[in-house]
């Protein structure tokens, strides 16, 4: 089982992934989540690029690649023939939305990602921009991603997603999306492990 959480910067991904992860394992799952961009070296050059704009985004989306097939292979795929629940804080749908946002054909960004594992469920955390960016900037300085043009593309792109994706309204309090997410992963869980059970 494949779970992607996504969603724009400040959506709250990061807190709902380490609260799936607790809740799931409480219920007896054998869960682990992991990020993408990775701690590989082409995550590494990710975060450098995306502070320093130099590159151009056909590049970046090869790093982004790159990275993703580092991850399926030396942890995802590992991780779902040991047959855990895998949770990913990004996933391909982050490509899709922002590599396509900075103007890439969104049909071949999907078409690059067709070679990767398909989530058996994406949730997409949706926020506006303007409440995104005030989260970010309770904590930090934003960085190049993060203005609300560019976000406001993005959200838009990830709202247009269609396959196994269930949209979470992220503008609550974050103790209520907790609740939502979590009742869509466990009923989800449910349905495909009774579905296996019947085989
Ligand atoms: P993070 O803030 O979740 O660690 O992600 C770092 C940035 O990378 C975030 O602004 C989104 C961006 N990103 C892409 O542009 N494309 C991708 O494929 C992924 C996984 C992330």
């Amino acid at each position: 089982m494949l779970i992607a959480v996504e969603g724009i910067d400040g959506s709250g991904k990061t807190t709902i992934v380490r609260f799936l992860v607790e809740e799931l394992r409480k219920r007896g799952y054998d869960v682990v989540a992991f990020k993408e961009p990775t701690d590989s070296e082409y995550g590494k050059r990710i975060r450098q690029i995306l502070k320093e704009r130099k590159v151009s985004p056909e590049e970046e989306l090869e790093l982004f690649i790159k990275d993703r097939e580092f991850n399926v292979r030396n942890n995802i795929l590992p991780a779902l023939k040991g047959g855990k629940v895998v949770i990913m804080d990004r996933y391909y749908y982050s490509t899709i939305a922002y590599q396509g946002a900075l103007g890439l054909d969104v049909e071949r960004i999907k078409m690059l990602n067709e070679q990767f594992p398909k989530p058996d469920l994406v949730v997409i955390l949706d926020v506006s921009p303007e409440t995104a960016l005030k989260r970010i900037k309770a904590k930090r300085r934003p960085d190049r991603f993060e203005d609300v043009e560019y976000l406001r593309k993005v959200r838009e792109i990830f709202l247009s997603l269609k396959n196994n994706v269930v949209v979470v309204d992220a503008e609550r309090d974050i103790e209520e999306v907790k609740r939502d997410v979590l009742k869509v992963v466990i009923e989800h869980l449910g349905e495909s492990f009774n579905k296996d059970a019947k085989l």
